[in-house]
């Protein structure tokens, strides 16, 4: 939530913010703005600020600055999701304090802004936005104006009253050269660039990627001051020095743009057969006879005996992560005959779960950065609990507060709606679950190997999964008139259908809900009618003659049946109006076929009706707010 870039060195700073800002603009996009710093003209002389706002999307930023001279070798920028006032210019970021000596852009929520806020009024402070953002900039400001302008102590000082959580970069007029950035609970990294003669700021290492690979993540509580020339200067909020540990980043430049795809959305769907190769690499060991196959996890052997001497299992997660979560459950308990409790993250973290100190505690999360989930996190360390985190970010929030875990490795997801990390999320969970059920040996050697076999084929099969995009293309047309619609799966499937709901949703504004098939009859059966699409997960699994029952019932009133069903089935398409066809897959591993239909389907509905289907409305990509 809210992108923060910033840029201090010798190149022209605004098409590295501007740029950089377009790469964070999936985390929101209702402003933004950019501050370029301006040296005086003669030595001494304080400098000044290029501030440009706009509301509304980068491109139009980009416009607006076209008029202004941004020339300037420092400035910060910002894309907002807005938490505290409307996403109108004036409470578009930067902010400036009111004796224009300091301006702040800001990710996250100061809670107790309000209180400090009215302190302020009180000492003569005027503002002029409804943020929290600007309080925080006001604060600072007075801190430096009583300190001598020393910025990093002001900013210090200012951040030890503030509760809640922020990322943040302070740029000062009167000493244009440097950089004051901070960080609690919202995510900030430092790329250091060649000889340290540059310095670049922001929320994750995507816009920085082009210049440099060797980044800082600041740690909650650290301030750093960057200055070109110098090494960082970072310290925590108690004025004491702190280590700095540079990582190498692995992202390669080309995962960062469309390559040729129309929209992200539709690129990660289509990336999905080598994602889940990458995923994979290293981990799912093929030998020369099935026999020979073997799972390879470096989180089992960090903490084999607290993994294996788990007594319960609590997974937790939002979103679309959380209903990878409930594909965990399933393949847990099936395969490691452990008790498993998916939670909401937000849930969990408020009403005071039972946690033992034996238990593990699965956090799953494609950015690393979801603040409720981090919370809960919190609260597992507090009990004592593993942590094991499921994390597609690398060097993200959640990634390093987990004792071990596992990377999805699917690059970045730049599409707000998540796809490639769902199916990189479950990828892992099944490895987990295979590795787990051997090492307990709750599985038989032979369902081990067996399910090996057909993971490694799951690729090659979504890969043919994807070839039915132009039918669903088609298809789509005739589904863009819903104002409503359910989808119904069961076992494995039901999580899939609450996914294929939660895609329609987000980005083509139909409702949607998802149910196991079954619930059907206990309620949301009285909204079925002639209008009512129904979307069933009817692969060839457990239960499938169940959901041919639940079908029946629909059509009995009418319903407009889609139903995602096994290549070659000839039962289903007797009642359904519409099929698309999966190949067939192990019934635990039919989520990674079956959910590509209801990505593509969810996609082409949302093109069809002329939304931004990267961006859409009220969304972002890491809620890094609760
Ligand atoms: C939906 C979607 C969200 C996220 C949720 C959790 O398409 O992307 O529901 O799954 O916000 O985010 P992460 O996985 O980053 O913790």
């Amino acid at each position: 939530m809210c992108g923060i870039v910033g840029y201090v060195g010798n190149r022209q700073a605004f098409p590295i913010l501007i740029e950089g800002l377009e790469k964070l603009e999936y985390r929101g996009y209702d402003s933004a703005g950019v501050c370029i710093l301006k040296p005086g003209i003669a030595y001494g002389q304080t400098g000044s600020f290029e501030i440009v706002k706009s509301e509304g999307r980068v491109s139009r930023l980009k416009a607006l600055a076209a008029e202004k001279d941004t020339s300037g070798t420092c400035g910060i920028a910002h894309t907002r999701w807005a938490t505290h006032g409307d996403p109108c210019t004036a409470n578009a970021h930067p902010h400036v304090s009111m004796s224009g000596s300091l301006a702040i852009v800001h990710n996250g929520i100061i809670e107790n802004y309000q209180i400090i806020k009215e302190q302020l009024q009180k000492r003569g402070y005027v503002f002029m936005s409804e943020t929290d953002t600007e309080v925080l900039v006001q604060l600072i400001d007075y801190y430096y104006k009583s300190n001598g302008h020393e910025l990093v102590d002001a900013v210090r000082r200012a951040l030890s009253r503030c509760f809640g959580a922020y990322a943040i970069a302070v740029v000062e007029r009167e000493n244009p050269g440097h950089i004051v950035v901070a960080r609690k609970a919202s995510p900030l990294v430092v790329g250091i660039g060649a000889d340290t003669d540059e310095f670049f700021i922001a929320s994750d290492a995507t816009p920085m990627i082009e210049y440099t690979h060797s980044v800082v993540y600041l740690d909650d509580e650290q301030i750093a001051d960057v200055r070109p020339g110098k090494d960082i200067f970072l310290t925590n909020l108690g004025g004491d020095k702190a280590t700095v540990t540079v990582h190498e980043v692995d992202v390669d430049i080309s995962m960062l743009s469309k390559g040729g795809y129309p929209h992200f959305m539709l690129k990660e769907i289509f990336e999905q057969p080598d994602c889940l190769r990458d995923c994979m690499r290293g981990r799912v060991i093929l030998g020369d006879k099935e026999e020979d196959n073997r799972i390879v996890l470096s989180a089992l052997n960090q903490c084999h005996d607290r993994l294996v001497n788990a007594k319960n299992i609590i997974i937790v997660a939002c979103g679309t992560s959380w209903h990878a979560g409930l594909i965990g459950k399933q393949l847990i308990e099936q395969l490691c005959r452990r008790r498993v409790e998916v939670e909401y993250a937000s849930e969990f973290r408020y009403r005071n779960p039972v946690i033992e100190a034996d238990d593990v505690v699965i956090a799953i999360s494609q950015s690393g950065e979801t603040a409720d989930t981090l919370a809960a996190i919190e609260l597992a360390k507090q009990a004592g609990a593993l942590v094991f985190g499921i994390v597609n970010v690398v060097g993200s929030s959640i990634a390093r507060e987990s004792d071990t875990g596992i990377y999805i490795h699917v690059g970045p997801e730049l599409g707000v709606a998540s796809t490639k990390a769902f199916t990189g999320q479950v990828a892992v969970l099944v490895m987990l679950a295979l590795a787990l059920g051997l090492e307990l040996g709750t599985l038989d050697k032979k369902e081990y190997c067996r399910t090996i076999t057909e993971l490694a084929a799951i690729p090659d099969k979504m890969k043919k999964t994807l070839q039915t995009n132009d039918y669903i293309k088609d298809l789509a047309k005739i589904y863009t008139y819903a104002s409503n619609s359910l989808y119904l799966g069961r076992g494995y499937n039901y999580p899939v259908a609450l996914e294929g709901a939660l895609k329609l949703k987000e980005i083509s504004y139909i409702h949607a809900e998802g149910y196991p098939a079954a619930e059907m009859k206990h309620g949301p059966i009285a909204l079925v009618d002639a209008n009512m699409p129904i979307v069933f997960l009817a692969t060839h699994h457990q239960l499938y003659q169940k959901i041919i029952s639940n079908m029946r019932e629909v059509l009995a009133r009418n319903g407009r049946i889609l139903a995602i069903v096994t290549e070659g089935d000839d039962e289903v398409k007797k009642i359904a109006r519409d099929t698309i066809e999966v190949p067939p897959t192990l019934a635990m591993l039919a989520p990674l076929l079956s959910v590509l239909p209801l990505q593509m389907l969810a996609y082409h509905i949302a093109v069809l009706k002329g939304l931004d289907v990267d961006m859409p409305r009220n969304l972002a990509k890491s809620v890094t707010v609760e």
